[in-house]
Order: structure tokens, then sequence, then C-alpha cells
């Protein structure tokens, strides 16, 4: 029977490949000539709902190439510290930081590993777009933020909608549901493309993936179950990737529904305190 690191091996070896695309951004995506040019390139859902974060020490986790953990420090943090268990993802972020003359500390380890790695005493926990659905086992993930926060210390998440995560397109382009809404941990889901998701051409070599849908109230949960308190809980129209092949792109980098397809949430987002 495979097991945890078995699947965690495929997705950091699919994670690297994907990584080696990216920072080259032929497409754009991920907005590196804005970034480069000293402005933040975080999406308008937490732009608009971080708060000010000026004096603040934040952990990133699932930091990829670092573009947003850069973005922090230039919205005024203190100190930012990413963290990737992709080898390849760490050093382009560590590079791009160099590049943008931007002062960034990045980490290499698994996000089950976040205090050891990183420590504790955070102000805030960031995590965003293509987070949880790379981990089986949430209390362990729940722990690592309790872990790394000061006692008042927030996290704050963004990322696809659970109810999202549940759908693909059939054969004549209706929205149906496909996937479990929450995936047993010995058998995650299995994905198989030989593209990544920034609309690149460049095909990479580590095909398959695994991955775990995850249920609202488990989310909220291991959380809750910790003594955090929700400071508030947002559910968006958009998404900042064409998750479906049926979305639109919209000025803002976001996608969204076209206008005669019933409308559900594509995203959510929220803040919760750890209790002092
Ligand atoms: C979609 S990306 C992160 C999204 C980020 N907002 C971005 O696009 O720059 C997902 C990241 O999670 C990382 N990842 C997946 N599983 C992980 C794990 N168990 N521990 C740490 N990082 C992990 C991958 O290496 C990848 O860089």
């Amino acid at each position: 029977m495979e097991t945890r690191e078995d699947f965690f091996e495929v997705n950091r070896s699919g994670w690297n490949d994907r990584a080696d695309i990216h920072i080259k951004d032929e497409t754009g995506f991920y907005d590196l000539e804005n970034l480069r040019a000293g402005k933040s390139v975080l999406y308008p859902i937490e732009t608009k709902e971080l708060p000010d974060l000026t004096g603040k020490r934040i952990a990133h986790f699932q930091c990829h190439i670092g573009t947003d953990t850069l973005s922090l420090k230039i919205r005024g943090a203190a100190s930012v510290c990413g963290l990737d268990f992709s080898p390849k993802a760490v050093a382009h972020a560590r590079k791009l930081g160099e590049q943008c003359g931007i002062d960034a500390e990045f980490h290499d380890a698994s996000v089950y590993d976040a205090y050891e790695a990183l420590g504790g005493d955070y102000d805030m926990v960031f995590t965003t777009w293509g987070t949880l659905g790379w981990l089986d086992n949430l209390d362990k993930w729940a722990q690592a933020v309790t872990d790394v926060l000061k006692p008042g210390g927030q996290i704050y998440f963004a990322d696809m909608h659970p109810f999202c995560l549940m759908l693909e397109l059939d054969e004549g382009s209706r929205v149906v549901p496909l996937y479990d809404y929450d995936s047993p941990k010995q058998t995650p889901l299995r994905f198989e493309t030989n593209v990544t998701y920034t609309g690149s051409n460049e095909e990479v070599e580590s095909t398959v993936s695994y991955g775990w849908n995850h249920s609202v109230s488990k989310i909220l949960g291991v959380l809750l179950a910790r003594g955090f308190t929700l400071d508030f809980l947002h559910e968006h129209d958009c998404m900042p990737s064409r998750f479906l092949s049926i979305l639109e792109r919209h000025d803002d980098r976001m996608f969204r529904l076209p206008k005669n397809q019933p409308g559900f949430p594509l995203s959510w987002s929220f803040m919760m305190t750890k209790s002092v």
C-alpha cells in the first residue's frame, strides 16, 4: 500500500517541474514583471482583505516560487519567511528575492514540519491558492499553524471553494459533481496532466499528482478545536486560475463563470485568530 511519503514524493516531483516552468513566466500568470518593478502581485481578494501588515512577522506556508512572500514584504511586513517542500521552488524563490532586492527567507520543508523549519512566535500565517488539497492530514496542518503562531496571531487563508473542487465538466460542458467532498487519507484523488495551470505550452515530465478534498467543517473544525476564533469568512465568485475551461478571465486577473451559468462560489477566504 502506498504511504503519505509516496504520494508526497510524486507531488514534489510535479512541483519541481512546475516551478521550473513558472519562474520563466512566459504567460504572465505570475506577473513577475510587476513584482520585479517592486509591485505587490497579490490577487484582489487578499489585497482587499489583509489588514495593515506593518511590523508583522509572517510565515508563508506553501510559498512556491515566492511571489506572494515577496509581495507581503512589499505590503509592509517586517519579515517574511516562506516554506515549501519543493527544493526547486525554494531555490527559485531565493533567487527571485535577490533579483527583486527584497529581504526574505525561504525554507525547504513539509508544512507538517513548519515549526522545526521556521520556529515560532509569528504574527501571521499566510497560505493561499493551492494549499490544503495537497495535504492528507489537516490535524497535522492545524497543529503546525498553531505552533508557529504567537498567542493572538492570525491565519489568513484563501483558496478554491470545497464545493468547486467536487466539480468537472461533462461532454456537453455542463458542470457536474465528480469528486467526493472529503477524501480518505489513504486513497487520494489521482490526477494526470502534462501541462500546468498557467497556460504555458511547456510540458512537465512528472504528469501524475495526488490530492485530497476537505470539507468546510473539517477545515474550520481543526482550527476551532485548537481554540481559534473566526474573524471573517467570505465566499467569492472568482478565482485566479481557469480551473474549469468555461471560466472567463477578467481584467483583474481573476476568472469567473459565464453569465449564463447559475452562480456558485469559486473560492473562499477566512481569517482566524489564535487564542491568547
Ligand atoms: C499552487 S502552489 C502554491 C500556491 C501559491 N499561491 C503560488 O501559486 O505561488 C502549491 C505549493 O504547495 C507546495 N506543497 C505541496 N505539498 C506540500 C507539503 N506537504 N509541504 C510543503 N509544501 C507543499 C508545492 O511544492 C507548491 O509549491
